[in-house]
C-alpha cells in the first residue's frame, strides 16, 4: 500500500502536547488564541507539565529558567571561534547545540536547564555575530525580557516584551511538524536530550520548514532594492514554477491561525520602527496570492518582517525559531521517552531484483 506523499495526513502516533485538529491549533487542550498573552514560560510549563501552573509554581519556575540562562565558559569560548565562520548562523546553531552536549558533563542536564541555554546560545550567536560582546542574563527580568536583552544589548520595553512573547508563544509547539517528529525518532532509540536538539535545529534549517522566514525577507529586500512591482515579482516567480516562501501549509489550508495574530503585530512594529513598507507589501502580496492561488500566508511570513523590526539580521531568523521552539521539541523528546517504543517503520522496495553479482561482473 502506497501512504500519501510526506505521509501527508497520515497519524503516526498520539500526543498529548498539542494539537491542530480541525485548523485549530490548541496547547494541552487550550486554543492558542487564549494563550497568545500567556507568559512564555507558563506556557513551557503548560506544554511539559500538561496543566497550567500555580502562582508559586510559576515564579520557581521562571526563577530557574532565568538562573540557568548562562552558559558555559568553554562553550562560549568554541562558540566564538565558530559562529565568525562565514558560516549560515543555522549552521553555527546546529554545531553549537551538539557542542553544550558535549562540554562541561551538560550531557546530563535537564530541559529547563536545556532551554534557558539554548536560548542564551541563540542570543550569544547573534551577539558573536555582530562583533558585540555577550550580555549577562539579569535576574530581575522575566525569561522573554532576558531573551530580547541578551540578543540585543539592550532593557526592552513592556511593549516589544509582549509581542515578542506572543512570537514565542506561537511558536513554542506544532504537534507533528518535522523537526518534532525528527526529534522524537532520535529520543525513540533512548538518545540524549543535546542529540534529539541537534537533529530538530537540522531539520528546522530546511526553507520548506523554518528556514522560511528568511526567505520571505529576502523576497521583500529583492523587491525593495531593485524597485520592482511586488505583484509582477510574485506572478512572474509563480509562472517559473516557484514557490512563494511564507505561503501554505501541510495541515492549515484555511489559513494558518498563527499567522492572522502575527499579521497584528507586524502591522504594529512595522509602523512603529518605521518599516512600514514591507509590511504592506507583504498586505499587497497577501491579497494577490489569495487571488491567484487561494494560499494563504503561513507562521513565518509576518515573523521575518517582525524580527526585521527587532533589528536581526535576516540570516539569524531560523535561528529565533529554534529559539522559541525549543520549549516544544523537548516536550516531545520527554513524551516520546515516556512512550518508550523505537520508530522504525518499513519502506517498500522498489528496486530491481533477482540480480547477480558474479554474472553482472562477468558481462560488463
Ligand atoms: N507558493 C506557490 N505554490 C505553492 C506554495 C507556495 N508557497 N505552497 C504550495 N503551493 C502549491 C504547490 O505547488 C502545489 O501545487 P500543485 O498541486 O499544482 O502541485 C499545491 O500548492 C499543494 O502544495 P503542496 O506543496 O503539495 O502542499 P504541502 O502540504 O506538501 O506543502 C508546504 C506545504 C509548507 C511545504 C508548502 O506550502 C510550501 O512549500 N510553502 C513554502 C514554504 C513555507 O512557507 N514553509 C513554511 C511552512 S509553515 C511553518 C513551518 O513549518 O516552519
Amino acid at each position: 500500500m502506497k501512504l500519501p506523499e510526506g505521509l501527508a495526513g497520515v497519524i503516526v502516533d498520539q500526543t498529548r502536547i498539542s494539537s491542530t485538529k480541525n485548523e485549530i491549533l490548541t496547547y494541552a487542550g487550550y486554543p492558542i488564541t487564549e494563550l497568545k498573552d500567556v507568559p512564555y514560560e507558563e506556557i513551557v510549563f503548560l506544554l511539559w507539565n500538561l496543566r497550567l501552573p500555580t502562582e508559586s509554581e510559576l515564579v520557581s519556575f521562571r526563577r530557574e529558567l532565568v538562573s540557568q540562562m548562562k552558559l558555559p565558559a568553554e562553550t562560549v569560548r568554541l562558540m566564538e571561534r565558530i559562529a565568525r565562520e562565514p558560516q549560515h548562523p543555522m549552521s553555527i546553531l546546529r554545531t553549537t547545540v551538539s557542542l553544550l552536549g558535549t562540554t562541561n558533563d551538560n550531557e546530563h542536564d535537564e530541559p529547563p536547564r536545556i532551554l534557558a541555554k539554548m536560548l542564551t546560545a541563540v542570543a550569544a550567536i547573534i551577539r558573536i555575530r555582530n562583533d558585540q560582546p555577550i550580555k549577562r542574563s539579569k535576574p530581575d527580568f522575566g525569561v522573554v525580557e532576558n531573551f530580547i536583552y541578551l540578543f540585543s544589548g539592550k532593557r526592552p520595553t513592556a511593549e516589544q516584551v509582549k509581542m515578542l512573547n506572543t512570537v514565542m508563544v506561537l511558536h513554542a509547539d506544532h504537534e507533528f511538524n518535522a523537526s518534532a517528529f525528527t526529534a522524537r525518532v532520535v529520543a525513540s532509540t533512548q538518545s540524549d536530550y543535546y542529540s534529539c536538539l541537534t537533529t530538530a535545529v537540522c531539520s528546522l534549517k530546511g526553507p520548506l520548514h523554518g528556514g522560511a522566514n528568511e526567505q520571505v525577507f529576502k523576497m521583500l529586500e529583492t523587491i525593495k532594492q531593485t524597485g520592482q512591482d511586488p505583484l509582477e515579482y510574485v506572478e512572474r516567480q509563480l509562472e517559473s514554477g516557484q514557490k512563494i516562501m511564507g505561503f501554505g501549509h501541510r495541515v492549515y489550508k484555511h489559513g494558518d491561525p498563527r499567522a492572522a495574530i502575527l499579521r497584528e503585530i507586524a502591522r504594529k512594529i512595522s509602523y512603529e520602527t518605521g518599516n512600514e513598507a514591507y509590511f504592506e507589501m507583504e498586505e499587497q502580496i497577501r491579497d494577490f496570492m489569495f487571488e491567484k492561488t487561494h494560499l494563504h500566508p503561513n507562521v513565518d511570513y509576518y515573523t521575518a518582517v517582525i524580527y526585521h523590526c527587532f533589528n536581526l539580521d535576516r540570516d539569524t531568523f531560523t535561528t529565533m525559531f529554534a529559539a522559541c521552539r525549543t520549549a516544544g521539541w523537548l516536550a516531545h523528546i520527554m513524551e516520546q521517552r515516556e512512550e518508550g517504543c523505537l520508530i522504525r517503520p518499513s519502506s517498500e522496495y522498489i528496486g530491481e531484483t533477482n540480480r547477480h553479482y558474479h554474472a553482472d561482473k562477468e558481462a560488463h
